[in-house]
């Protein structure tokens, strides 16, 4: 995906969440309120499954992706101490944020944004057409169609509102955090899947200065910047300058992806410095 404006990678994945004791309503979801809204993403995930004539895995693994980002940002809006409403409206947000990816993928058999649609806003609409903000404050609701809505820009625009900005930023650093645990299992495994490593090379001896400059700059590498699969793993790292909260970048350190990515970077330069000063920031998280 390279000079995509989304933060996504359209990757499919081959593991389970770790907490896999998401797919289903729990008390946890009772007490955070939001039981009824899984209850409904459960069966709307299924009725796409049930009635697709093509492969459905991918629509398994979004709705894992989704229960797992759900799960990522609980614990985010738990350890920063969040509000109930503003807690709920992050839960939701997470819940929804790629509510579109089962229409777009029956649609047009792909999840790249770039030849189908623009999932975020169509998975507004959808929310909006199945009248799952109904019956809730208009304020909430506000919060969670404007976090779906954010949740794959490239950055957030400034002078958003507080707490827009909020809900935003737990999506898209749950959305991140559990990205990094598929790129993670894929980037074990030879050979590579093409479509995982953006048709990246392989060769040792590539390296880009441009992910190597933004890594000592403290900064997200962009995917235009890619020449070859280890500049991916550093991007990847890099990744943690854009946590928003320093419970994700705990969770970041604490689920050890980030890491294992790039233990496998080669021990030579250009890549000795880079890993070391991530490996650095990733002890600090
Ligand atoms: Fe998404």
């Amino acid at each position: 995906m390279r000079n995509s404006k989304s933060v996504h990678l359209d990757i499919p994945s081959e593991t389970e969440p770790d907490e896999w004791d998401t797919c289903r309503v729990t008390a946890r979801d009772h007490a955070d309120g939001i039981a009824s809204h899984k209850r409904w993403y459960l069966s709307y995930a299924d009725g796409f499954r049930n009635e697709c004539t093509i492969d459905a895995a991918p629509l398994d693994l979004k709705r894992d992706h989704t229960l797992s980002v759900l799960e990522k940002a609980r614990r985010i809006a738990d350890e920063e101490g969040f509000a109930p409403p503003l807690a709920r409206a992050c839960l939701l947000a997470a819940l929804y944020h790629d509510v579109a990816r089962f229409a777009q993928y029956i649609r047009y058999r792909t999840f790249k944004d770039r030849e189908s649609c623009n999932h975020a806003h169509l998975g507004m609409k959808i929310l909006k057409r199945e009248g799952r903000m109904e019956g809730e404050d208009p304020r909430l609701a506000r919060l969670v169609l404007s976090g779906v809505c954010l949740h794959n820009r490239f950055a957030l625009p400034p002078g958003l509102p507080e707490e827009i900005a909020a809900v935003a930023k737990v999506v898209r650093d749950a959305d991140k955090l559990d990205i990094l645990r598929v790129m993670h299992a894929h980037l074990e495994r030879k050979p590579y899947n093409p479509t995982v490593v953006l048709s990246l090379g392989d060769d040792p001896g590539m390296f880009g200065e441009a992910v190597v400059r933004a890594v000592m700059e403290g900064r997200v590498a962009s995917y235009g910047d890619l020449t070859c699969v280890n500049d991916m793993r550093l991007l990847l790292g890099t990744w943690l300058f854009d946590m928003n909260f320093p419970s994700s970048r705990r969770q970041f350190r604490e689920d050890g992806h980030a890491t294992a990515i790039l233990a496998d970077l080669p021990d030579r330069p250009p890549y000795l410095e880079p890993r070391r000063r991530l490996l650095a920031c990733l002890d600090g998280a």
